[in-house]
């Protein structure tokens, strides 16, 4: 009898602690394993580069400022956008882990939301490599 009550206090324990687990992964894709799997498969020519940064123009100027330091005029009241020039990397600092991100929002608050509907996945790419080529800048 003993043994049964131990056996279903655990299981309660097991599920939640693997909802935490599959919770925080969710909420911050960046950083992530996945992330640093992941091969940018566009290279980072001067073309994909400018196409890059057409796209980071169009899409994210307004938060993160036309030279990416992170002081858009119009991102929205209490949130800070990250400058993307410099070498911290608050959700990893490869191109599948930034890529991430951009696709699916920077949580845990998603104050920028995922552009994986706003944007094809080699668009994606090409404003990794458009970042990437402002580092230090
Ligand atoms: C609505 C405003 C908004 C827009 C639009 C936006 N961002 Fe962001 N972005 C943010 C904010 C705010 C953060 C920081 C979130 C945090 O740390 O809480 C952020 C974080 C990031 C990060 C993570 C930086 C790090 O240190 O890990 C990357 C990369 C990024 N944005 C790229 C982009 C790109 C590329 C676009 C356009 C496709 C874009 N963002 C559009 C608001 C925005």
């Amino acid at each position: 009898m003993r043994r049964v009550t131990t056996a279903l206090a655990i299981i309660p324990a097991f599920t939640f602690a693997l909802l935490l687990a599959s919770a925080s992964a969710a909420q911050n894709p960046g950083g992530s394993d996945a992330g640093k799997k992941l091969k940018n498969p566009v290279a980072s020519s001067p073309e994909s580069i400018k196409a890059g940064q057409a796209v980071f123009q169009k899409n994210c100027r307004f938060c993160h400022g036309a030279d990416a330091h992170g002081d858009g005029p119009m991102a929205p009241e209490g949130t800070h956008p990250s400058n993307l020039t410099d070498d911290k990397w608050d959700r990893g600092s490869t191109d599948g882990e930034i890529f991430m991100v951009i696709r699916d929002g920077a949580g845990p608050k998603f104050d920028m939301k995922g552009f994986k509907s706003k944007m094809s996945e080699t668009d994606i790419w090409n404003v990794v490599n458009y970042l990437k080529s402002l580092q230090g800048k």
